[in-house]
């Protein structure tokens, strides 16, 4: 049977309807704990016990609708939902521990992951090495010394874009189990399962629930998540029935804002482009983007993220801030607002100058997650808080 389209899958798939109810959209069950044994003859099965529901931190009805409707849009064959992206990420890993030694992964990553990375993996025994997205898509690393690479398939805040089509190739090769983040994508943009990843993994608070008001987090992949499900159960990273509602009813429209976003950051790439107090922009959709070409064989759009210089340095960054009043100056991306910030007074700024060059950070860059706003105002808006550079 043909694959239905995805706008089609993000309204229908996973939903629960009971003709007894006659419900169109998936109750909420606000249940911590369910009738164990359930007697009932048709009592649903949780996927990940194969048993009835039994504990809310195990599994709950409303999240498994969600996970399915995820999984439905990835393209995987196992996903689970978790409280936040971090959560997903540590039981993912968590989840390797005693049978993967060595990581290699990328200065660029999000820095709560980098710091976990470093920080703690090293404590039970998962050694992480890290290298520049650059040498990573160069393949320029001794392949027999790791298990696991971890990447993340658009990059904070310089929006370098990872070879995922040449990574995989070259990972199967030499059986090292491949790990993406593709929060910056969305699963509207990039489905990395289906060019060979092992896992993918999603900030659900990002674009995938798309508004800006409820956290989680998930893991798909085309194997058995049993490791990783327990971690979450051990670690207690689960969601709750009424974030996964809420992250449900932001999905059903992930298709339509992505298209708006990915319209919307190539408008404005070329508008910011085009402006004298702009020094350079950062879009892979741009043709003369360094990384242009590698997003067209890895990405379906070119997504809503993109950042740029602007001239007279941190001092001439700090205004054009403060110049914005239509766009929030805020951390996080991913929602239907335009959200900005400037890297260098916030997520990069403990890094040492050193680490700065290495991700690309500079002191006049600013970081634009493009919303789903109409792109005259946008422009008028970037317009109007440049000016005030003159
Ligand atoms: C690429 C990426 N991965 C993971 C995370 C962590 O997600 P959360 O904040 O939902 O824990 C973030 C958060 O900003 C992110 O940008």
């Amino acid at each position: 049977m043909k694959e239905e389209g995805f706008n089609t899958r993000a309204v229908g798939s996973g939903e629960i309807k009971d003709g007894k109810y006659g419900n169109v959209v998936t109750p909420i069950f606000q249940n911590a704990t369910f009738l164990y044994p359930n007697y009932s003859e048709d009592k649903l099965e949780d996927p990940n016990t194969k048993d009835s529901y039994i504990y809310s931190r195990w599994g709950n009805p409303t999240i498994t609708a969600l996970e399915k409707k995820y999984a439905s849009l990835e393209g995987a064959r196992s996903s689970m939902a978790f409280s936040t992206g971090m959560a997903a990420i540590t039981s993912l890993m968590m989840s390797l521990i005693g049978k993967k030694k060595r990581v290699l992964s990328i200065m660029d990553l999000y820095g709560q992951t980098l710091s976990f990375f470093k920080n703690k993996l090293p404590g039970y025994g998962l050694n992480v090495d890290i290298v520049s997205v650059d040498t990573m898509n160069a393949l320029d690393f001794d392949a027999k010394k790791y298990d696991v690479i971890y990447s993340e398939s658009i990059t904070n805040p310089s929006i370098k874009v990872l070879d995922i089509e040449k990574l995989v190739k070259f990972s199967k090769e030499h059986k090292i189990t491949t790990i993406v983040d593709a929060t910056f994508c969305s699963p509207y943009n990039q489905n990395p399962l289906a060019m060979g990843v092992d896992y993918v993994v999603h900030s659900g608070t990002k674009y995938l629930n798309g508004h800006s008001d409820t956290m989680s987090g998930f893991v798909g992949t085309n194997m058995e998540l049993s490791d990783v499900f327990e971690m979450r159960k051990n670690m207690g990273g689960t969601l709750d029935a009424f974030q996964a509602y809420l992250i449900a009813r932001g999905m059903k429209t992930l298709g339509l804002r992505v298209k708006q976003h990915n319209s919307n950051a190539q408008i404005i790439a070329e508008f910011l482009k085009e402006n004298s107090h702009v020094i350079s922009v950062n879009y892979p959709g741009l043709s003369d983007d360094r990384y242009h070409s590698i997003a067209q064989r890895n990405m379906r759009g070119f997504g809503g993220m993109l950042s740029f210089r602007v001239k007279d340095g941190l001092d001439g960054a700090r205004k054009f801030m403060k110049g914005l009043k239509l766009i929030s100056a805020a951390p996080s991306l991913g929602g239907v607002e335009s959200l900005a910030t400037l890297p260098i007074d916030t997520s990069h700024h403990s890094l040492s100058e050193h680490d700065r060059k290495v991700v690309d950070v500079t002191e006049d860059q600013v970081r634009l997650s493009v919303g789903i706003e109409d792109a005259e105002d946008l422009k008028e808006e970037l317009g109007n808080a440049l000016r005030t550079l003159s």
